[in-house]
């Protein structure tokens, strides 16, 4: 427990918003990858430590990676649903449109506290870039900005706090009309942490529940109670708030059996560590690993074993063999997963 009060928590979380906007210009303006967007997000253009930096990197190429895949695997099912949680000033909408990996008929839902969406919008106001992407063959009859949003046929930005369930669930399945059927991804990158565990699960479970064709990606942090971890920790509480569902969930193998509970038969859970060293491509990481010295190859390893990204599948209305298929080409493939369960 802290002695923050409640808006002062949620003040500090909305802050970590900016943190990682942050985080993400500094890595793409070092040359780590390529993301024309973000620097339209951030004022504070602070420098953050290699270390940081090619953190930032391994996190955004894996979730990307993943996203691609989803969409590229369910090209044949006609219309996809992408549910990016506490989205905050992240761009991936904007990078997947510019690939053209997403097109017209999909749908693309950013949530977050009605404060952060509001200045995402403020930010779209001021740049042609990102309007005509929003705009690009958008049906203009749909286009409509909200006090906290904005709504056209395939991307919404909506204000909420993703804890009142119902509200999401109203906004979701009536205000977006989202198919329960469509192929849908949930992506929750360091976002479900700050949630309080019970609300949590219930946000994991609903959608498991609703939508019968789906996936979720979730990226965080993990094992608390080494020294490593309890540091972590520390730092973390000293900026106004907990995270509440790292202690309750403190290990991938709890994350892992999480997912399975709340309605995920098909779950799979890997160390940042080892999507570092077995999933991301080699050549680019040999281009990276020469933009900055990094001296702190301890601190390296022990930083990737804390965060891990955990994907899984819920299909519903797909032969087994189809799934199982599906599922197969979705996964990572790596020789290292036993190791994460002992770090
Ligand atoms: C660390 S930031 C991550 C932003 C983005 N997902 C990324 O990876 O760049 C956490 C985000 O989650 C949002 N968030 C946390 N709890 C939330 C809640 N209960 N309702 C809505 N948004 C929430 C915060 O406002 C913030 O934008």
């Amino acid at each position: 427990m802290n002695n923050f009060s409640l808006e002062e928590q949620q003040r500090a979380i909305q802050q970590t918003n900016d943190d990682a906007a942050i985080s993400k210009y500094c890595a793409v303006s070092k040359g780590y990858y390529n993301d024309p967007f973000i620097s339209l997000f951030v004022k504070t253009k602070e420098k953050r430590q290699p270390l940081i930096n090619r953190g930032t990197y391994a996190r955004v190429q894996a979730v990307q990676l993943l996203v691609e895949r989803f969409l590229h695997l369910t090209k044949r099912y006609g219309k996809r649903q992408v549910i990016n949680l506490g989205a905050g000033f992240d761009t991936l909408f904007f990078r997947l449109r510019d690939k053209e990996v997403i097109w017209k008929g999909d749908v693309f839902v950013e949530l977050d506290f009605p404060e952060v969406t509001q200045m995402k919008l403020r930010v779209f106001r001021q740049h042609a870039a990102l309007y005509s992407l929003l705009t690009k063959d958008t049906d203009m009859k749909s286009f409509q900005e909200t006090q906290d949003g904005l709504s056209c046929d395939i991307y919404k930005l909506i204000g909420v706090d993703l804890q009142q369930i119902e509200k999401l669930s109203y906004l979701l399945e009536q205000t977006c009309q989202l198919s329960t059927h469509a192929p849908t991804l949930v992506i929750s990158e360091c976002v479900l942490t700050y949630i309080e565990p019970q609300s949590a699960d219930q946000i994991i479970q609903y959608f498991s529940k609703t939508f019968s064709f789906i996936s979720f990606i979730l990226f965080e942090l993990t094992f608390p109670t080494d020294p490593f971890g309890r540091q972590m920790v520390k730092n973390i509480e000293q900026r106004g708030f907990s995270l509440e569902s790292l202690l309750s969930y403190p290990s991938l193998r709890a994350q892992k059996e999480r997912f399975i509970q709340f309605g995920y038969p098909k779950v799979d859970i890997k160390s940042m560590y080892t999507i570092y060293e077995d999933v991301l491509a080699v050549e680019e990481k040999r281009r990276i690993e020469r933009l900055e010295l990094l001296d702190e190859l301890e601190e390296w390893k022990l930083l990737l074993q804390h965060y891990f990204l955990l994907y899984c599948l819920k299909l519903d209305m797909l032969q087994e063999s189809e799934a199982d298929e599906l599922w197969n080409s979705f996964r990572f493939i790596s020789k290292r997963c036993e190791e994460d369960y002992l770090s």
